[in-house]
């Protein structure tokens, strides 16, 4: 058995994913904003290093996977706050832990809307590391009525993290292996109000076409990220793994 970090692990892919690990005989730290055995807020530089800290109290200081899950879809600067600032602390935070672990995984909940329109200074801000400038950045799309990037920002300037860190010595030079998985649409709390009204599921049903099996299921994307973290997963490192019923084959197939 291992011992797993799950934040976001009270609703959807998160509690979807502490379920199956559980059920696999693992040890699962679940952790969010009000539930579970760790309570933090990933938007604040408390709840990051609390989290941290938490984690290294209850496992001794060895950890074999993290798994952050935490993530919001609102069109405000917290998306990015959490989406991507929240995330890369919550895998630098646990890194000394997974260090001294046993085969040790990370992972983060991407999105296949990383490929849909970004802000440019967004991005560029989370790239450069400097929050105050993200969230600024964020906060004017929503002013000039484009809070629908924000979002897709998140997961773009995330997924890129994934990408330029993975193969650094910090993570495949200990032996850790570090990628993304990118869903398309789930159905969770998240995508709920979206899909409840018929004009913004118009929307959604365009933006991000299914057609292998459509909307998803949190329990479909579960084995996935279970797998990814495993010590099966010998040599898959800085993937973004679309997970999204081929919504990324039909978006920008002639990418190869
Ligand atoms: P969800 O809303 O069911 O679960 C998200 C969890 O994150 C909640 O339990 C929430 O309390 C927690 N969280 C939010 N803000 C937090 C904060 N500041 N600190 C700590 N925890 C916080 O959403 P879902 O759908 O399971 O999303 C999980 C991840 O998957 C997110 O990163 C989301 O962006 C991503 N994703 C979801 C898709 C979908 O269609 N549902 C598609 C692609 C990606």
């Amino acid at each position: 058995p291992r011992t797993y970090l799950v934040t976001g692990a009270a609703s959807g892919i998160g509690a979807a994913t502490t379920a199956l690990l559980r059920e696999q005989g693992h040890t699962v730290l679940a952790a969010d904003l009000e539930d579970g055995d760790i309570r933090a807020d990933l938007a604040t530089a408390e709840g990051r290093a609390a989290l941290a800290a938490r984690a290294r109290e209850l496992t001794g200081g060895r950890l074999d996977a993290v798994v952050a899950c935490a993530g919001l879809a609102r069109f405000d600067p917290l998306t990015v706050r959490v989406n991507h600032f929240g995330a890369v602390a919550t895998l630098d935070g646990v890194r000394p832990l997974l260090a001294a672990g046993s085969h040790p995984r990370a992972l983060v909940v991407g999105s296949v809307d990383a490929v849909h329109p970004t802000d440019p200074a967004i991005v560029a801000a989370a790239d450069a590391g400097d929050e105050p400038a993200a969230a600024a950045a964020a906060r004017a799309a929503v002013d000039r009525g484009e809070g629908h990037l924000v979002y897709s920002s998140s997961k773009a300037a995330v997924s890129r993290w994934v990408r330029r860190a993975a193969p650094g010595d910090a993570w495949a030079g200990a032996g850790i292996a570090l990628n993304a998985v990118a869903p398309g649409v789930v159905l969770t709390p998240l995508t709920r109000p979206l899909l409840d009204d018929p004009a913004t599921r118009t929307l959604v049903e365009r933006a991000v076409p299914m057609p292998l099996h459509g909307h998803a299921r949190p329990e479909q994307l579960a084995p996935l990220v279970a797998w990814l973290t495993s010590p099966e997963n010998s040599h898959v490192t800085g993937q973004i793994v679309f997970a999204d019923g081929g919504a990324d084959a039909v978006l920008r197939g002639d990418r190869a």
